[in-house]
Formats: C-alpha cells, structure tokens, sequence
C-alpha cells in the first residue's frame, strides 16, 4: 500500500520579511495543493521522483545522485530527504522510501511550493508507519527540510502549509487560526521570475545591519499594519484592507525586495480599480495579490496579462495537510 499526503500552498496578506524578525505575519492557506506519494522501499535510499519538476534521484546517505536531471538540482530536493528522515527518526524507524512529487504550486515564486512539498513528505511518511502526527508536529518536522532549503526561514510557511486556513503568525507567539470563511476575490499576479527566499532573506538582513535605526522602524511599521490588517480582514473592509496591502508594498519596497516587473503590475493592478495591491512572498521577482471589487477584476487580470505575467484567482481553503491510503493504481 501507499500513502497520499497532499499540503495547500500560500499566500502573505502581510509580514514577510518583518516576519524573520519577530514581527507578526498574516497568511492565507490557497486552493492549490503539493501531493506526494511515498512507499517503503527495501534499501535505505530515499528516492525522489519529481519528474514533472524536470528531475529526479535518490540520496544514499544524504549524498544525492541524479537519476534525471542536473546533480545540482539535488540542493532542490535535499529538503525532502531531510524531511523524510527526521519524520523516520522522530518515530524511531529506520528504511528507504520512494517519494513521488505533483505539485499544482508554482515553484520559487512565493507561494509556498517548498514548505508545501516537506509538509506533505512528511504527512506522507508518518502514516506510512501508521503514527498519527498532529498538524502541528508535522510542521515542526516540515520545517527541518525547510531549512535546508532557506536558511533561516521564520516557520511561517510550513504552519500555514499545515494547518489551513487563515493564520496570524510569529515566531514567539506561534499561530492563532482563524477561520476562511471570507470571499473577498483575490487576484495572484506571477512576475514569471523566479527567485531564491534565502538570497532575498540575506539582502534584508544586509540592508538592517547597514542601517538599523531606519529598518527596525519599517520593521514596527510592518507590524502595526499586520495587526490593522488583520482586524480588516475580519472585519470583511475591502478598503481598508487594500489601503493597508498599499502601504505594505511600500515598505516592502524600500527594504528592497521589489522589483521593476512588480511595481508595473502592482501599479497595473491599481490603475486598473484594484482597492490594493502588493507583493507576496521573498520578492526579488515572484508574485504580487490584489484584491478588488469581483467585475474589476477581470480587467485587472486581463491588463496583469498584458503585461506578461501569469494570473491565477485563488480561492482560501481551511485544509491543511491530509493524508490516506491509497492503491498503486490511484498513484500516477
Ligand atoms: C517567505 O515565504 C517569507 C519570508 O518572510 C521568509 C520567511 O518568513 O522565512 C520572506
């Protein structure tokens, strides 16, 4: 038998990079999913199929050999063998598993495709020895692969990726969930270029050591319009909210993690009637949201395409990692 687990990816109403530094993030679980299917295996490799990602191979102690693909896409992958492993080990097994990798996330863009795919490695892997993790243990395990790939990530991404839903996120308080009973119609609009989370991480932290006073301010302000942003959120104040998705992009900018592309789309989409518009995710490239009124915004998505970029409308979702059993004919 094997063992689907799939993980829902993301997207930042607000917080990223004041997230890093203790400030609180507000994040919102979307209706695009990472699937993985895993199964034992006899030997101890871990092998990872993500052919639709373009490559695959398998680690034999922790070194990875290409089966398709280049041999540094290995870096992109030893997240999951970590992942993998540490779910082995938090359960005390030991054994090769076979993980095979779909995700309807786009990659490195900063919807969360990474965490989503150790989120869902290690659902996949803890029922497979029949263990019945939390949400929440499967998120601290999650975040060992995460920070593999990014460092020093703040955790904000393989919580929401774990739990679903709405979540207002920080590094010292953990997570409060909230309900995504809201239909606001939010527009993604992908600048097509991706971009490493940790490159831009280290750009920040750059930026504050250069300049400490004047960052941590940008740093409070973040978080105040976190909190604001929250309570407009709840509070179904499509205005209010936009205003504050503004003044994020703004400060977001002056910490540099914009983008010319970002800033013609985050200006298209206001230009065009959205009430707000900002990046999401790392920046450097990516995505932006924005949020309008439901007949403007399919001008906003036709203007976003004109000026070449991909566009998805999302929907929220309250799922949070799933898994089940399934039959091999159920796993192509
Ligand atoms: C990445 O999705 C969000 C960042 O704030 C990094 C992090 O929280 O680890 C840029």
């Amino acid at each position: 038998m094997l063992v689907e687990a799939t993980a829902p990816g993301k997207m930042i109403l607000f917080g990223e990079h004041s997230v890093v530094y203790g400030r609180p993030a507000i994040v919102l679980a979307i209706d695009r999913r990472a699937r993985v299917i895993a199964k034992k295996r006899e030997d101890n490799k871990i092998f990872i199929d993500a052919d639709n990602l373009g490559f695959s191979g398998y680690f034999e102690d922790d070194v990875y050999h290409a089966v398709r693909g280049k041999a540094w896409r290995g870096r992109n992958l030893s997240g999951l063998n970590v992942a993998a492993k540490k779910t082995m080990e938090h359960l005390g097994f030991d054994s090769g598993i076979n993980l095979k990798v779909r995700s309807m996330i786009p990659i490195a863009v900063g919807l969360g495709s990474s965490a989503a795919i150790c989120v869902a490695t290690v659902g996949a892997v803890q029922q497979l020895f029949d263990a019945n993790l939390s949400q929440q243990e499967i998120s601290t395990i999650a975040y060992e692969g995460e920070r593999v790939i990014h460092g020093s990530p703040s955790g904000v991404d393989n919580n929401i990726s774990a739990n679903g839903g709405i979540l207002r996120y920080s590094k010292d308080e953990g997570f409060k969930k909230y309900k995504s009973e809201i239909d606001i119609p939010f527009l993604i609009g992908n600048s097509r270029k991706k971009r490493s989370t940790r490159i831009m991480v280290e750009n920040v932290a750059e930026l504050k050591k250069k300049n400490l006073g004047v960052v941590e301010k940008v740093l409070d302000s973040m978080g105040i319009v976190a909190e604001e942003g929250l309570q407009a959120l709840m509070n179904k104040d499509i205005r209010r909210l936009g205003d504050l998705m503004n003044l994020n992009h703004g400060l977001l900018s002056s910490l540099g993690v914009s983008t010319l592309k970002l800033e013609i789309l985050v200006h298209t989409a206001r230009k065009y009637g959205a009430h707000g518009a900002k990046l999401t995710g790392a920046g450097g490239g990516g995505c932006m949201i924005a949020i309008g009124e439901e007949n403007n915004l399919v001008r906003i998505e036709k203007a976003l395409r004109r000026r070449k970029s991909d566009t998805y409308r999302v929907s929220l979702t309250d799922r949070g990692v799933e898994s089940r059993w399934i039959e091999e004919h159920e796993a192509s």
